[in-house]
């Protein structure tokens, strides 16, 4: 019989759909490490958390764009002697506009978030994951079915999330261990902000999903170990649609439901 709850990492915790998935797990009774850069949010809700359903919450200031960022969460983990039985890696962000004229430092500083701490918390973590017949669920988006015209780098960044996570999760078939990568459609969140793309006719006057019922069905997905899962039917046949129209008619409907307006 289990005695201990089980503990999970979740990143990018201090927000969106992060933050969401933090009340999603605290239900279920894990306790749970808070890991992103607005600490004192975190321990703001650590503490709700805390309160509300009796679990442990630990804070952890990790800045996930340094290439160093991860392997230094980990440390802080291990440091404090604890094993995971979930890990989430959900910190990521989009750059918004022609490639161009963007920002080199700022579109490195996202693969970095998006691809790379994901393959390093990945890798670092699943000793313990493996031991405990753990959880493994990484934030994708619907971005990774195709390629994403003014979010070229962004759309890239995701697909590389998906396929990594099918690979895997084929890979640890026979472990105990499931890999679930969530695939949303555009969800309400602090995302559009810092990507600065409110004036993308993606998301411009639409109403959007809450950050809260996409990740009670990513939740839900990961619990029941399912490899992929995209929220919303919409979403759902858009992803099937892209798999039989020409390469170039997608990216030139991407670029007319993406274009700033
Ligand atoms: N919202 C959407 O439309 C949408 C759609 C599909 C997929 N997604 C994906 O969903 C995930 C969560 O995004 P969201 O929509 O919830 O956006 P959000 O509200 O902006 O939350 C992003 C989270 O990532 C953290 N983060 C950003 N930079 C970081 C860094 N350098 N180091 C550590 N943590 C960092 C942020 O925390 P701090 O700023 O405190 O560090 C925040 O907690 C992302 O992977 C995103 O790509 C979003």
């Amino acid at each position: 019989m289990q005695t201990e709850k089980p503990t999970a990492l979740i990143t990018g915790a201090s927000s969106g759909i992060g933050k969401a998935l933090c009340e999603e797990f605290a239900k279920d009774g894990y306790n749970l490490i808070l890991a992103a850069r607005s600490v004192e949010k975190m321990q703001a809700q650590g503490a709700q958390l805390q309160l509300r359903y009796g679990i442990k919450v630990s804070v952890i200031a990790a800045d996930l764009e340094r290439v160093s960022g991860a392997a230094q969460l980990h440390a802080q983990i291990k440091q404090k002697g604890l094993v995971l039985n979930a890990l989430v890696n959900n910190a990521g962000y989009a750059t918004f506009g022609e490639f161009k004229d963007s920002d080199l430092s700022a579109t490195l500083g996202m693969m970095q978030l998006n691809m790379y701490s994901v393959v390093v918390l990945t890798k670092l973590f699943l000793p313990d994951l493996i031991a405990t017949q753990g959880k493994l669920l990484n934030i994708a988006s619907t971005a990774a079915f195709q390629p994403g015209p003014f979010m070229a780098v962004y759309y890239a960044t995701k697909s590389f999330v998906l396929y990594f996570s099918e690979g895997l999760a084929c890979e640890l078939e026979g472990t105990g261990v499931t890999v679930t990568a969530l695939c949303p459609g555009p969800t309400a969140s602090g995302f559009q902000a810092k990507a600065v793309m409110q004036a993308s006719a993606l998301v411009k006057n639409k109403k959007l999903p809450s950050a809260e019922s996409v990740a009670a069905a990513g939740y839900s997905a990961m619990k029941r170990g399912k490899r992929v899962h995209i929220p919303g039917v919409v979403n759902r046949l858009l992803a099937l649609g892209v798999r039989f129209a020409p390469r170039n008619w997608v990216t030139a409907l991407l670029k007319t439901i993406t274009r700033p307006i």
